[in-house]
């Protein structure tokens, strides 16, 4: 039995996916009246990031089923340690990485958020979970809160926030990532940089597009 398929842990993720289902953005108020561009056009925005988060700050966001399962199985097969995630929103994500860390033995989730109430209602899932114990959460700007006070390597990094930062999250973290590390960016298609940059092996790393919305990369040694 795992931390991921039984209580409280499994229950709890039944109702948040059950929740974030019933949340959709595309019909979303706080961005219903927007075009189809303009969304684009924010998605992809290095500078607009906060506002548009900020009017999305009561959805959950969330990674899918198969992906938080991907997660999981990673950060277990890879004996992870220690996980970085950029983008935590109510900690669906979290909950699944700071899952495998306990079936692992230990460790530590670094993970960040900038909206308040987010991570609010995320500490209080990962309490819910049981797993509060291995997660740091950062509140604000992660390209401040994962520029300071880094692990010496990390196991596995997760991005999910705002995808036009994906680059300058990476950069952040690049010199702490162990060879072999696991880099799961979901939706980085809003990120044609940072996708040509992982996707050449002479910047040093692996890369395949997995599934929909997950590009897969690994940290060459
Ligand atoms: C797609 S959601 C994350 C979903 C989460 N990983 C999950 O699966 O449950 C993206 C989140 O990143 C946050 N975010 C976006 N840009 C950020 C930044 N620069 N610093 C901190 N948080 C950020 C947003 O507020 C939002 O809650």
């Amino acid at each position: 039995m795992t931390t991921l398929t039984t209580a409280p842990l499994a229950p709890l993720l039944d109702r948040l996916f059950e929740e974030a289902d019933a949340a959709s953005p595309a019909t979303s108020p706080a961005i219903a009246n927007l075009s189809a561009e303009e969304r684009t056009r924010l998605m992809r925005s290095k500078t607009d990031y906060l506002d548009f988060y900020g009017r999305l700050k009561d959805l959950p966001l969330a990674i899918s089923r198969e992906t938080g399962a991907l997660l999981y199985m990673l950060a277990r097969s890879g004996g992870a340690r220690t996980i970085v995630e950029f983008g935590m929103s109510f900690g669906i994500s979290t909950l699944h990485l700071a899952a495998a860390l306990r079936d692992n033995g230990g460790g530590r989730v670094i993970t960040s958020e900038f909206e308040p109430s987010k991570v609010a209602r995320a500490r209080d899932n990962l309490t819910a979970g049981g797993l509060i114990d291995l997660v740091e959460i950062r509140e604000g700007d992660a390209l401040r809160t994962l520029s300071v006070d880094l692990p010496e390597t990390i196991d596995l990094l997760l991005l999910d926030g705002a995808k036009a930062l994906y680059p300058e999250i990476l950069s952040l973290l690049e010199s702490r990532l162990r060879p072999g590390a696991i880099i799961v960016a979901d939706n980085a298609d809003y990120s044609p940089d940072y996708l040509e940059r992982v996707r050449s092996p002479v910047n040093g790393y692996l890369s395949t597009p997995f599934a929909e919305d997950v590009e897969l990369s690994m940290r060459l040694g």
